[in-house]
């Protein structure tokens, strides 16, 4: 499929109003997403845990204008309140896909979104966002071509969700989820993000994430800047081919249910990600002091129990703590009695994989 298969054919009903309810999770990458071309390509391969806990549930009102001269006409509010800071983020994003969806600009708009993690608890809501909200735009697309399959639907929601931030595009479907041109993946896609239907060991099937709110503060250095550091990076070409290394060993380790494997490769990736953002020009650190204490917390905890415990991190201080759901019980005790004195005012969030987003009426 190239982005030409995602331009909206026209209607064939017409639909004077209505209102659809999505609600995305967020995801967790496990080989990360770090380095872009234009309009959100992936500078490499990506996977992911989609995540059940961490969510966005957004509402999509519409309703026929006489005129869709003007531009979108739009209203957001969060948990209920308008909200005009958000404006200017979905206006780009409206405007950079409206070739796809042109039939949005007939409506008036009304988007009701809310978090269920604490709004700045450092967890970033844009995928749960962009996700939710482009599915929410799907089901619009749906009532006016009834006839479109759940892949295509899938495809372009994500697809969609893509150009509003790049890893959205892995929040759609649930388990595993590939983003990005891999050469042993099937039906992978630089412009959108499919389920991994290779074999997986059921050990990977309840992953658990217990997210550690380290820095609660907004971060200094988002990650567009962070991915534009990657054009001239000294180590870009390298990085990108480990990815995709990384990748094609996750596939054994899926297939095994080797935990040492993918503790390895997890931890790798998370470091990996870090060092890219100390030796760009400029460069920066998102890492907090207590982020080094909690890693050498795991550390030590596994080399004394042997437990199948480690760590990720995305583009900020926070720690995921990644373990299979049969550990839970004695995991969670380390959590709670040696990790979370290192989180801001104590709070952390506990997650696990999902099934994906749900449409709620
Ligand atoms: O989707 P963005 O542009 O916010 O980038 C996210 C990048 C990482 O979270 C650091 C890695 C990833 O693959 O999710």
């Amino acid at each position: 499929m190239d982005q030409n298969d995602f331009i909206s054919s026209s209607p064939n009903k017409e639909i004077e109003s209505g209102k659809v309810t999505w609600q995305a999770p967020s995801n967790i990458a496990l080989v990360k997403y770090w380095g872009k071309k234009e309009e959100q390509i992936p500078a490499n391969p990506s996977i992911s845990f989609t995540l059940n806990t961490s969510k966005t549930t957004t509402t999509l009102e519409f309703e026929k204008r006489e005129s869709s001269a003007e531009g979108f006409r739009f209203e957001l509010y969060f948990e209920g309140k308008k909200k005009e800071d958000f404006k200017p983020k979905i206006k780009t994003f409206l405007e950079r896909i409206e070739k796809y969806v042109p039939f949005l600009k007939d409506y008036s708009l009304i988007i009701r979104t809310e978090n269920s993690f604490p709004h700045s608890s450092g967890i970033a809501s844009s995928a749960s966002g962009m996700s939710a909200l482009a599915l929410c735009i799907m089901s619009l697309e749906k009532e006016l071509n009834p006839e479109m399959t759940e892949e295509y639907f899938n495809r372009k929601a994500s697809f969609l969700a893509r150009l509003g931030s790049g890893s959205a595009c892995r929040s759609i479907e649930g388990g595993l989820v590939v983003w990005g041109n891999h050469k042993k993946t099937e039906s992978s896609s630089d412009l959108y993000g499919v389920q991994y239907k290779k074999p997986v060991h059921e050990v990977f099937y309840n992953f658990q994430d217990t997210i550690l709110l380290v820095d609660k503060g907004s971060k200094q250095v988002s990650s567009s800047v962070g991915h534009n550091l990657m054009h001239g990076h000294p180590f870009a070409d390298e990085r990108f081919a480990q990815a995709h290394n990384n990748l094609n060993a996750l596939q054994e380790i899926f297939e095994q249910g080797d935990l040492n494997g993918f503790i390895e490769v997890v931890e790798r990736e998370a470091l990996t990600l870090h060092a890219m953002m100390m030796s760009s020009k400029p460069y920066f650190i998102l890492m907090k002091p207590n982020t080094l204490e909690i890693i050498n917390k795991i550390w030590k905890f596994r080399e004394n129990t042997g437990l199948p415990v480690c760590f990720t991190l995305d583009a900020g201080a926070n720690v995921h703590v990644l373990y299979p759901k049969e550990s839970k019980e004695k995991i969670l005790e380390f959590i709670k009695n040696e990790l979370v004195a290192y989180c801001e005012n104590e709070q952390y969030l506990c997650d696990h994989v999902g099934k994906g987003a749900v449409k709620l009426n």
